[in-house]
């Protein structure tokens, strides 16, 4: 059997398995408290992620291979950096070279931190990034945005700034549109919504006000995309359960 084939079969099984959901749960829950997710880099800037979605991301990127990817949320810009890498990599795979090639990152965040945009600034990849610094969801960053985009047909979408229901609604409604049919528009931290209330005490978001909620909202009105399923029951362990949305038409 190839090895794909039986691969859809284990996923197929192991998406149903209590114990195997029950422990991911757990895990989930304990990590979050313990701040699992800051513990990792991406060629040496700090990515705040879990390795399952960072492993989730990179066969996304291979399977759509945009030439333009967005990014909402940069803080120390280890996602900018995975998807700089990325894109240099797809590059290198058509026989381009990555720095003729007008595949890049465009990334948004409220507030690009000095020694962040510093260390951004000395990266090796900087040539495949573009930072605007102003809230996603601001008139001004979505037409600086929207304008580098024009051209590209590959766009794929990441959502990962302001966790609440309203900023992440406003932010599908600026930017997801822009996503290619058969490419995605992820939607990072829908997993707030599944852990216990007040796991975030300190922050806006919660139960009832997160990405999920803003995401199941938004399906209702856009047909053109649908959950991935797929990828959560590969997972097992992601912040973004029902947040994989795939362009269909
Ligand atoms: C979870 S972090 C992003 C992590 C990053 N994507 C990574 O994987 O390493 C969230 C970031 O969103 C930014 N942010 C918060 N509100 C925002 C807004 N309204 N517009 C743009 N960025 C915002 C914060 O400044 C912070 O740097």
């Amino acid at each position: 059997m190839e090895i794909k084939d039986e691969r859809a079969g284990i996923i197929k099984v192991n998406a149903s398995n209590k114990a195997i959901s029950e422990v991911a749960g757990m895990f989930f829950q304990a990590t979050v408290e313990a701040k699992y997710s800051y513990c990792f880099d991406w060629l040496e800037r700090p990515i705040i992620q879990y390795p399952q979605d960072i492993v989730a991301f990179q066969e996304l990127v291979s399977a759509v291979k945009p030439n333009l990817i967005i990014e909402t949320g940069i803080a120390h810009g280890g996602s900018l950096v995975l998807s700089a890498s990325m894109l240099c990599l797809l590059d290198v795979m058509e026989g381009l070279d990555p720095r003729q090639s007008p595949r890049k990152v465009v990334g948004v965040d409220i507030d690009i931190r000095p020694h962040n945009r510093q260390a951004l600034d000395e990266h090796p990849l900087r040539f495949k990034m573009e930072l605007i610094e102003g809230s996603s969801i601001g008139s001004e960053t979505i037409k600086k945005v929207r304008s580098h985009a024009d051209g590209f047909n590959r766009v794929l979408v990441s959502l990962d700034s302001n966790h609440t229901h309203e900023h992440v609604l406003a932010e599908l409604n600026a930017y997801a549109d822009l996503v290619s049919v058969g490419s995605y528009c992820i939607v990072f931290d829908t997993v707030v919504e599944d852990l216990p209330p007040g796991s975030f005490p300190d922050r806006p978001w919660d139960v009832g006000n997160n990405p999920k909620t803003a995401v199941h909202e938004w399906l209702k009105t856009h047909p053109e995309f649908k959950i991935d399923k797929d990828i959560d029951n590969k997972l097992l362990i992601s912040v973004a359960p029902d947040g994989y949305l795939r362009r269909i038409a």
